[in-house]
């Protein structure tokens, strides 16, 4: 089946998001903090990471390139330029779990590295979670140095939390 990278169009919006909440399900800090703390927020952590999409595309220099099968997007990334640092960044990666394991993970990364080289970005930031195996596999396999480790904390004010345990 041949796979199309291309540019994101408005009308892929709508399966972008599905398949972020899809693939986003276990390494995520949106679900770690349902999980832990309960569904406190005013929106799920489905909703919340929808909006990770529109916040990605309100950056600075942002694109999103996706893949698709006939005309279908399996996957994406998603891209913004800090142009007074010369920084590209990489926010947002996924991919179809129907679609894993081919390849397209590692194309789209390509993709977006292509992307950044003709905006003559000089340096290509990304980040994983430490639950995420496939993120700490691919991205030194692809080139990138781990710079630094970073530990999220969260709590509730009304006091729910109290139990909780990490
Ligand atoms: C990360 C993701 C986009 C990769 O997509 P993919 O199309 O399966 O990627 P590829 O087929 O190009 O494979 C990427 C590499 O991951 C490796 N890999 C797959 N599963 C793995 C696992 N559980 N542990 C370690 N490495 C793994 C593959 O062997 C491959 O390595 P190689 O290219 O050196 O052979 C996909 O797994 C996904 O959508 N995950 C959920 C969302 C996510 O984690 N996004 C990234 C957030 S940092």
């Amino acid at each position: 089946m041949k796979v199309v990278y291309r540019s994101f169009r408005t009308d892929d919006l709508a399966r972008i998001k599905e398949i972020t909440v899809a693939a986003f399900d276990g390494v995520s800090i949106d679900r770690n903090i349902d999980d832990l703390l309960g569904p406190v927020a005013s929106q799920s952590w489905q909703q919340r990471k929808a909006r990770h999409i529109d916040a990605d595309l309100s950056r600075e220099g942002a694109t999103i390139l996706v893949a698709a099968v006939e005309q279908h997007v399996v996957g994406y990334v998603s891209t913004w330029i800090d142009r007074a640092s010369g920084q590209g960044f990489i926010p947002n990666l996924a991919v179809d779990q129907q679609w894993r394991g081919t390849g397209i993970g590692r194309q789209l990364i390509d993709a977006a590295l292509e992307h950044f080289r003709q905006q003559r970005v000089a340096q290509v930031r990304i980040e994983t979670l430490e639950q995420n195996a496939v993120g700490q596999s691919l991205y030194p396999a692809m080139g990138f140095h781990e710079v630094a480790r970073q530990i999220h904390y969260c709590m509730n004010l009304d006091g729910a939390d109290r139990d909780a345990t990490s």
